[in-house]
């Protein structure tokens, strides 16, 4: 198992069904290369795990670093980490999630934020994040 950053090539090689563990995802290849290219132009950091011996994603997770006014060091927002449902519970999300600490240390974060569902809390205290504050949304569309 490898974990890199995201190429156009991935795309409609399992990386779909990644994202489709968080809901469903846009399919249309020609969308995805767009959406791809524009989140490269912004500076957000997609990382996949790719199988063993084999150019197959398992397994992702985006990086979007925020410079603050307050702090030299920057915010890191952790965002769509996903595990396709038949590699789950094989410890990948856990290599996932440590790589991707080490990167945002490595980027000089201060800390870590992310949103998640209540049903994977323990997923990611396991991994040292605490419950901090509230999260608000509002739908827009
Ligand atoms: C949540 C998710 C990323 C976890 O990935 P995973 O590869 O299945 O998790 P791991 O096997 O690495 O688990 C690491 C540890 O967390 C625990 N864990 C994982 N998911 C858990 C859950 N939902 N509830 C309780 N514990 C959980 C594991 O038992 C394991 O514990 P251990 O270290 O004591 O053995 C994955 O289940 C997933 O993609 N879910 C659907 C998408 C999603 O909800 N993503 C989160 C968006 S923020």
């Amino acid at each position: 198992m490898k974990i890199r950053m995201l190429k156009e090539s991935d795309l409609n090689h399992g990386f779909i069904e990644c994202l489709e563990t968080l809901g469903k995802a846009q399919t249309k290849l020609s969308d995805m290369v767009h959406i791809f290219k524009q989140r490269k132009k912004h500076g957000i950091k997609t990382f996949v795990v790719e199988e063993k011996d084999s150019s197959n994603i398992i397994a992702s997770g985006s990086i979007i670093f925020e410079p603050k006014f307050r702090y030299t060091e920057k915010c890191a927002h952790l965002e769509d980490v996903c595990v396709r449902p038949e590699y789950q519970k094989k410890g990948i999300g856990k290599k996932l999630v440590l790589y991707l600490i080490q990167y945002a240390k490595k980027k000089k974060c201060y800390k870590i934020i992310l949103n998640s569902h209540e049903n994977n809390t323990p997923f990611y205290t396991k991994l040292g994040f605490q419950k901090h504050e509230n999260g608000l949304r509002l739908d827009l569309i």
